[in-house]
């Protein structure tokens, strides 16, 4: 079985839907550790009752970027995970960080890339009134939010919608786009092959983008 390592800052919804996946059989990996970069991430505390290991490597500790990094990669490599999962990590990795885990790093970024790379999607989104919004799970590179694709979630924009309704509509479509990305790196079916995805063997289905049906999403 393979062995993963998720890596927090804050409220850790994601990572709790991955560690339901694991709890219910759906997801057949092991959870080395959940590593926050906050010592207060509300996610540190969820994942602590469950029964995981827990660390923090605290970014306010290490005035420059490289050190956290340098810091960070060795509790990661301690662990010697298969996967290392980006779940609402708000830090900026170095590209020597990035280069170390390619291939075996993803994250999910609240947009449908490449709209939206940074901060703030869904307050962008609404002020550009865009019509299909969603979420992306994709290997990390040197590039912020730009790293190949490996699925998509569209939800639509309603008229009425606000930053948190949008928020949440989204959030739904991140918790299982994320458990079904990290279920295809687990069974050895997605791979990073010369900077390009693949999954083998798509069943009827499975699809790299997935689409909720149109006003069903509230
Ligand atoms: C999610 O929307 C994730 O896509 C983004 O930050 C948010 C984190 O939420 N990177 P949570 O900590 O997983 O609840």
């Amino acid at each position: 079985m393979k062995s993963i390592v998720i890596l927090i800052s804050g409220r850790g919804s994601n990572m709790e839907s991955l560690l339901d996946a694991v709890d219910s059989g759906a997801l057949p990996v092991s959870v080395a550790a959940v590593i926050s970069s906050r010592a207060d991430a509300q996610g540190l505390t969820t994942a602590a009752k469950r029964g995981i290991p827990t660390q923090v490597v605290d970014h306010r500790q290490f005035p420059r970027r490289e050190d956290f990094d340098a810091a960070l990669a060795e509790v990661i490599d301690a662990l010697s995970p298969d996967l290392v999962v980006l779940a609402g990590f708000m830090r900026i990795l170095s590209d020597g960080f990035v280069t170390r885990f390619t291939g075996r790093l993803i994250n999910i970024h609240p947009s449908l890339l490449p709209s939206f790379p940074g901060l703030h999607t869904h307050r962008r989104a609404l002020d550009e009134g865009v019509k299909v919004h969603g979420c992306t799970v994709h290997f990390v590179t040197t590039a912020l939010d730009h790293g190949p694709i490996i699925v998509q979630a569209a939800v639509p924009v309603l008229d009425d919608d606000d930053e948190t309704r949008l928020a949440a509509r989204v959030l739904a479509q991140e918790h299982a786009i994320y458990t079904q990305a990290v279920r295809w790196l687990a069974d050895g079916r997605l791979q990073l092959v010369d900077g390009r995805v693949r999954l083998d063997a798509p069943q009827d289905g499975e699809g790299l983008l997935t689409a909720p049906r149109i006003r069903t999403g509230r």
